[in-house]
């Protein structure tokens, strides 16, 4: 069948899709967490729509998925008030339990999480149109992410409980939770990237409000109840709703100690600004990032357009980690050109729940309009789509399209486009991209292909001063999570990995006495009579 003909049948009927792809929809989620309870709400409801759309007798719609509460300004302040007392200055169950207590606590919560894995999956599928197969990945890796962020608070834990005795002063140092936490994570990974700051503020002993992501909502009405039962009571809240009801009201109270959010930039900025004591508010943040990929002259191109393919479009192109444009040597750029036209025709396109399905349709309302109109903009410059039937439309289907050649008067040279369209530059003089990286306001991460050492070296050395992580012959990514994650300029603010989330959500503490008679005892009784779990030396194994 052609390109176009396939695109314009994209969509099944309702009777065509796999029973277990329909199994437990629609999902009416009228209950939120609030003070360890699950209230039912009998306000107003949000409507959920999937973008991967279904054929009707009347046309192709967006499948209905079910509701969710679109709680108040009321209930939020509710759920931050129940985060506040849980904490109770620092003085709250949670915030002053042991290590190993808290480690139990999230063990329990992670041993609920796997009996809903099936339920979850489903629900990313429909939510934000993600592959069986990556949504199953995205899944697990959060599981692992959890058991690995377990493990790497027993290492830290070790390091800190010893005692260190310098210049007369004997000291415990140890990291301390930092108070409230406001989390809030991305559509394109509504339950990992969530949870990579969710899990690592809790363990530390902070408790948190959390809002899931415009897209990705209903996937939390299976973990709401694991949360209730894994923590204390306001240890963890849930609050549902427009972002602008729901969220000025806690970041004005001046009460949330951390801002954790991964999402755009702009949205950061409005809620940063409404706290009243900014130099209170800690902010993680994930942003906005434009990585290049830079194809130099003697790449291995079949290499080179394997890890672009990747790169620009695994789920969609919607990572804030993909190859958003392509720097590719003018010696090479038909060559390259052809076979990555070529690579994206052998892509497997079509619904989430089919086999080696590549690429799907996109979540977002009217994304397919907007990727349109950069296309557009990007002809009137002279750029041509160089693949075959590349942005072809279908509701929320788009084709992936190449564009080509590529020049700075057009908005995909600028704009974090977050879908399959992929911009293609050509250049002569390297100085081309590493200008490009300079002026750009992100800095995140980027690819280069060769294979020349000396000239990949002298890439390199200036370039990891312009971004955190410079990829040979690889694609740009965050894993593994054991690495470091973040960005310059406008990408994110602090690191994110397993063992550095655990930093940026506490601060080094210590308790601190002069070696003399009269504390050693106070310590070595305190100590020994396991009177505090801060100033011991217990440590888990
Ligand atoms: O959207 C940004 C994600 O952190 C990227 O993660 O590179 O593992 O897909 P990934």
């Amino acid at each position: 069948m052609s390109i176009v003909k396939e695109v314009e049948s994209i969509f099944p009927a309702e009777t065509s899709i796999p029973q277990n792809a329909l199994s437990g929809l629609p999902v009416e989620q009228d209950k939120y967490l609030i003070r360890g309870e699950l209230r039912h709400w009998r306000g107003r409801v949000q409507e959920v729509f999937s973008q991967v759309c279904v054929k009707t007798s009347s046309g192709t719609s967006p499948k209905r998925l079910g509701i969710h509460p679109l709680l108040t300004e009321k209930e939020s302040t509710e759920a931050l008030n129940a985060a506040v007392e849980a904490y109770n200055n620092g003085r709250g169950l949670w915030p002053t339990m042991s290590v190993s207590d808290r480690i139990k606590h999230m063990e329990d919560f992670v041993c609920q999480m796997v009996e809903v894995k099936a339920e979850v999956v489903n629900l990313l599928m429909w939510e934000i149109g993600k592959s069986y197969e990556d949504s199953n990945k995205e899944f697990d890796r959060t599981v692992q992410y959890i058991r690995d962020t377990i493990s790497a608070l027993k290492d830290l834990d070790r390091v800190s409980s010893r005692f260190v005795i310098e210049q007369g002063i004997i000291g415990q140092i140890r990291r301390a939770p930092l108070g409230v936490v406001l989390c809030m994570g991305p559509f394109n990974y509504p339950l990992n990237e969530t949870f990579t700051t969710l899990i690592p503020a809790l363990i530390m002993g902070n408790t948190v409000v959390f809002k899931p992501p415009k897209h990705g909502v209903l996937l939390y009405s299976y973990l709401l109840e694991a949360f209730r039962d894994s923590f204390p009571q306001g240890v963890v809240n849930t609050i549902y709703g427009k972002g602008r009801e729901v969220l000025p009201p806690l970041m004005a109270s001046g009460k949330i100690d951390v801002l954790a959010f991964i999402g755009t930039g702009e949205a950061a900025n409005q809620l940063r600004k409404q706290h009243p004591k900014l130099h209170r508010l800690r902010c993680i943040l994930g942003l906005e990032a434009k990585n290049p990929g830079i194809i130099l002259p003697d790449a291995d191109l079949e290499l080179a357009v394997k890890e672009c393919i990747l790169g620009c479009l695994s789920f969609n192109g919607q990572r804030c980690t993909a190859l958003k444009i392509l720097f590719v040597h003018s010696k090479i750029v038909d060559a390259f050109l052809g076979r990555f036209a070529e690579a994206i025709e052998g892509l497997r396109f079509g619904m989430p729940w089919e086999e080696n399905v590549f690429i799907t349709p996109l979540p977002e309302p009217g994304k397919t309009q907007y990727l349109t109109e950069l296309m557009q903009d990007a002809f009137g410059f002279g750029a041509k789509v160089i693949n075959d039937k590349g942005g072809t439309v279908n509701e929320s289907f788009f084709y992936p399209a190449v564009l080509y050649p590529v020049s700075d008067k057009m908005r995909i040279y600028h704009e974090e486009q977050f879908g399959p369209l992929i911009p293609v530059l050509a250049f002569e003089d390297i100085e081309t991209p590493i200008q490009y990286v300079i002026e750009s306001n992100y800095g995140q991460q980027l690819s280069v292909f060769g294979s020349d050492p000396d000239v990949i070296a002298r890439l390199i050395d200036p370039m990891v001063n312009q971004v955190c992580r410079v990829n040979i012959n690889s694609q740009c990514q965050r894993g593994p999570d054991t690495f470091p994650f973040t960005g310059r300029k406008g990408s994110a603010e602090g690191t994110l990995s397993v063992s550095d989330a655990l930093r940026v959500f506490s601060i080094r503490t210590l308790v601190a006495a002069k070696e003399v008679d009269i504390n050693k005892k106070i310590i070595t009784g305190i100590v020994r009579g396991r009177k505090s779990n801060f100033l011991s030396t217990d440590f888990v194994f």
